[in-house]
């Protein structure tokens, strides 16, 4: 069995005293951890302070964003190996906000999936479809083309990837897709991995999209549902560590 992984995603949220507050709380509910792994995905200026604060603990430290470049003239980018170099073990890719607001490519996302897994940094990709492309029942044929993309340039270590499926529609919206929705959609992507590589039965595939406290139990208890990428949720100790208890316990 896979070990779930519940990755926290602060978003464009946080403060030195904050997050001070908020990893201590988190790394003191976890004590007892088992089961699953945790991460957080802070903003870049604060990587330096939550490595220092989680160094030796079970709690992984993981970046937003990361540059398809190696180095050079790309203003305000930020490379994988200096995440590397601020022990960073995962890098969100392909967020839907950053897709959004960035005009990020399925082509630019497959390159900055290739960037991290070259330095050593596992890639959380995510892919997941509008309300208007669920409404037009595009829905797999979009996820399908999101993920292509990053198969296709990533073949030989495909394996060595994290999926996240996130529905633009349930981000931050507080509606979740139902388990039986995302677990659909989970099947889908699991046989397009499947069809890359025979290794990718060990992809975790997390679910994100407002997930909570009170519905991640029934979330993470489908089949294909290995964890969980955690917006606002992420910010609250208590509701965070509900969360990885949940996927402890499945
Ligand atoms: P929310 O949990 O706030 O809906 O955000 C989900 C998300 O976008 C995680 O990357």
């Amino acid at each position: 069995m896979k070990t779930p992984l519940i990755a926290g995603n602060w978003k464009m949220n946080g403060g030195v005293e904050a997050n001070d507050a908020l990893v201590r709380a988190v790394l003191g509910g976890l004590q007892a951890s088992g089961g699953a792994e945790v991460a957080v995905c802070v903003p870049a200026p604060y990587l330096a302070q939550v490595q220092t604060l989680t160094a030796g603990t079970p709690l992984a430290l993981g970046a937003q964003d990361v540059s398809a470049h190696d180095k050079g003239a790309y203003t305000g980018e930020v490379s994988a190996a200096m995440l590397r170099e601020f022990g960073v073990r995962y890098a969100i890719v392909g967020h839907s906000e950053r897709r959004q607001y960035h005009g990020e490519s399925d082509a630019l996302v497959a390159e900055k999936a290739r960037a991290a897994l070259a330095a050593g940094i596992t890639p959380i990709v995510c892919v997941g479809e509008t309300l208007a492309e669920r409404e037009a029942g595009r829905t797999e044929e979009v996820v399908k083309r999101q993920l292509a993309a990053v198969i296709h340039l990533n073949g030989h270590c495909i394996s060595e990837i994290v999926v996240a499926y996130e529905p633009v529609w349930a981000i931050g919206t507080g509606q979740t897709a139902t388990p039986e929705q995302a677990q659909a959609v989970h099947a889908v992507l699991r046989a397009q991995l499947l069809a890359a590589t025979a290794q990718a039965a060990r992809v975790k595939i997390l679910y994100g999209g407002s997930m909570n406290a009170a519905n991640a139990a029934e979330l993470l208890a489908r089949p294909d549902i290995d964890g969980g990428l955690i917006g606002g949720a992420s910010l609250k100790p208590a509701d965070f560590l509900t969360i990885v208890g949940a996927a402890r316990a499945d």
